[in-house]
């Protein structure tokens, strides 16, 4: 059921500083009522004992009272408290016996404020963000998903295999029939040869930016083998632009004849779904001004924390870090990496990162306790202004050395005279990612020669009805009415023969990319590559013709990183570029700078009908997306559950 506030709680917590008769419960004010509450929070924390308390510095509840002198309170528990559903138990077993992970996920719209500002939220169990899955290496998930929101949805689980089950991948009208409202469905998937730091989200649409979002977590025992002694604690930080009305209200504009790739802006960050937000900015009364909406994380000194970066956005590309503390890198994208130190982290949409912090600030005393921990906006990518934007986006890193009962009027003090963010790392100006040669795998791989090699230009394009759409390889992208692979599992029940005619494939070098005749010729509107050969070795050079820099991510893959650059790639240094690359970073999601290109390698072994997209949900809407389908005979062979089937024949 969507939580709507009342008439009364609205008008009550518009202006929160109007001038009127208050009820006594009232009298001591709001900003009281956070200490007590806060104090009540330590208190309670302390209770428990816990070693590490990452929470969300806010109030938990407002009493507001009514002209009919009754008394009502704002429900914030649409909030997660991400201080223990975000927090990863030392506790947890990787050597457990392989088990199923169970999950129930009701979809549904609820109205919250993460930053202050009022909007409708979709969200899963009716908060936001959504639930931490965690599983181990081996182990089955099922997630149940029932759609109480009011459009359709599905979830993807960004960067897993899903080998043998692609009908599982959750991509909207591509792997499966979306869940419309009222209807539901059940993932069940196995994970297996890869472990570290994931996410889900929804795949229909731009629903993702409403709130239906998560982490997702794969324990192994190699892993902990070989850097589990590294640290003490560990926790996720999920970082995300954010808007203030509803993602679908956005693309009409978006996409209107005459607007020439002009990304709507956002209005703010989050960092584990929280954040300050300057009300008095807004025209709406629905907002509620509190600088308490911060995320915070309790550290103890002396300790080794890993944080789980993980860029849950849609458009911006966040740059990670915590004042006074160097950071050290160690995984990226589910890829261990030899620990690498770095002062700001750059995230690409999609992308996730580990890196280690330590506690290790002595003269954290009284005044110097607490840090920021910042999740800046790069707004360099931006095509216009947002005059509401802040892209300072902040939480705070504070060390529990002292008597923690003061620490509101240290976080006060603390604003006064805040801590310093590091000022020796160049502005991102082309959104970048980190520098994809300088780190390197823990785990040394080196890539085999290629089979196949696909150049793809992928570009903004004004062409039919003055519209400005995203192509790549000369197709823009839009989705179609019926899942592609539920039109492709009855095709091939009549196919006999896979090596049929090819069509729109374009290749530099070879290719033996063939379509099953007649399956997607009837929609010009989808850019498939067929790869039929086992052992396939795919080569992609992408080719960004566009002003804007692109977070590419292939479903069902990682890929190696053999090599990028500005301007046109030249192809006499292909060889060079491909021979340099010993033991390349290998990941599922890749900013291709603007003007540039990047050069990556797959093994293609996961049979498939595989997206490639630019993970910008603006970029999407405007067809930024084409698919691999790999090893079509054995797609022949998939089964998919019942209720699979039925959202496509129904
Ligand atoms: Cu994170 Cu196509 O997805």
């Amino acid at each position: 059921m969507p939580l709507a506030m009342s008439e009364e709680q609205e008008r009550i917590s518009a202006r929160p500083d109007a001038e009127k008769p208050r009820s006594p419960t009232e009298t001591s004010g709001r900003a009281d009522l956070i200490i007590v509450t806060t104090a009540l929070l330590v208190v309670f924390a302390i209770a428990l004992g816990l070693g590490i308390g990452f929470r969300t510095y806010h109030q938990p509840s407002l009493s507001a009272s009514g002209n009919n002198g009754g008394s009502q309170s704002l429900n914030d528990d649409w909030r997660l408290d991400t201080s223990t559903a975000y927090s990863i138990s030392s506790n947890w077993n990787s050597s457990a016996p392989k088990t199923t992970r169970e999950y129930n996920f009701t979809i549904s719209n609820v109205v919250g404020w993460p930053d202050g500002f009022n909007r409708t939220l979709t969200v899963i169990n009716g908060q936001f963000p959504g639930p931490m899955i965690e599983a181990n290496m081996g182990d089955r998930i099922v997630i149940n998903v029932v759609n109480e929101g009011d459009i359709p949805t599905t979830l993807h689980w960004h960067g897993l295999y899903q080998n043998g089950t692609n009908f599982m991948d959750g991509v909207a009208n591509i792997n499966q029939c979306p869940i419309p409202p009222g209807k539901s469905m059940i993932y069940n998937f196995t994970v297996q040869d890869q472990y570290g730091t994931y996410w889900y989200h929804s795949h229909y649409k731009t629903q993702y930016m409403d709130g239906v979002i998560g982490p997702l977590i794969i324990h192994s025992e190699e892993e902990d083998l070989l850097i589990g002694d590294l640290y003490d604690y560990d926790q996720v930080i999920l970082l995300t632009d954010w808007y203030h009305g509803m993602s679908d209200s956005y693309i009409d504009a978006y996409l209107t004849p005459g607007n020439e790739n002009t990304e709507p802006v956002p209005d703010n960050g989050l960092i584990n779904g929280a954040n300050y937000f300057n009300c008095s900015l807004t025209p709406y009364d629905t907002c509620y001004q509190d600088e308490a909406n911060r995320a915070m994380f309790n550290v103890q000194q002396n300790k080794t924390y890993r944080f789980r970066v993980i860029n849950t956005g849609a458009f911006a590309e966040i740059d990670f870090s915590v004042d006074d503390h160097v950071l050290t890198l160690i995984e990226g994208d589910g890829t261990l990496i030899k620990p690498t130190e770095i002062h700001k982290l750059q995230v690409s949409v999609a992308q996730r990162y580990s890196v280690l912090l330590h506690t290790n600030i002595s003269t954290a005393a009284e005044s110097t306790e607490i840090f920021y921990v910042r999740a800046e906006l790069d707004q360099f990518c931006f095509a216009t202004d947002n005059p509401l934007l802040d892209p300072g986006v902040k939480g705070y890193l504070v060390y529990n050395n002292s008597q923690r009962e003061d620490e509101s009027q240290k976080i006060s003090e603390f604003i006064n005279n805040p801590s310093n963010s590091w000022n020796d790392v160049a502005a991102n100006v082309r959104c970048k990612d980190l520098n994809n040669t300088a780190i390197e795998p823990l785990i040394s791989e080196t890539p085999p020669n290629a089979t196949h090699f696909y150049r793809l230009d992928s570009a903004f394009l004004i062409k039919a009805y003055q519209r400005d759409r995203a192509y790549i390889n000369g197709t823009t992208w839009y989705s179609p009415d019926v899942s592609i692979l539920y039109q492709a599992l009855q095709m091939f029940q009549l196919a006999t023969d896979f090596e049929l005619d090819n069509n729109n494939v374009t290749t530099l070098m070879t290719t033996s990319g063939v379509l099953p005749l007649g399956v997607f010729s009837g929609d010009q509107n989808q850019y498939i590559i067929n790869v039929n050969k086992e052992n396939s070795v795919i080569d992609i050079l992408i080719n960004n013709l566009d002003d804007g820099s692109h977070p590419f991510h292939l479903h069902g893959y990682k890929f190696w990183v053999l090599g990028s650059g500005l301007g046109n790639f030249d192809y006499k240094q292909y060889g060079s570029v491909v021979s340099n690359a010993t033991n390349p970073m290998k990941r599922d999601t890749l900013q291709v700078v603007s003007y540039g290109w990047a050069l990556i390698r797959f093994v293609a072994d996961n049979p498939g009908l595989w997206p490639f997209h630019c993970h910008i949900t603006w970029h999407l809407e405007a067809g930024l997306f084409m698919q691999f389908q790999i090893l079509p005979e054995k797609i022949a062979q998939f089964d998919p559950p019942v209720d699979w089937t039925e959202l496509c024949a129904a």
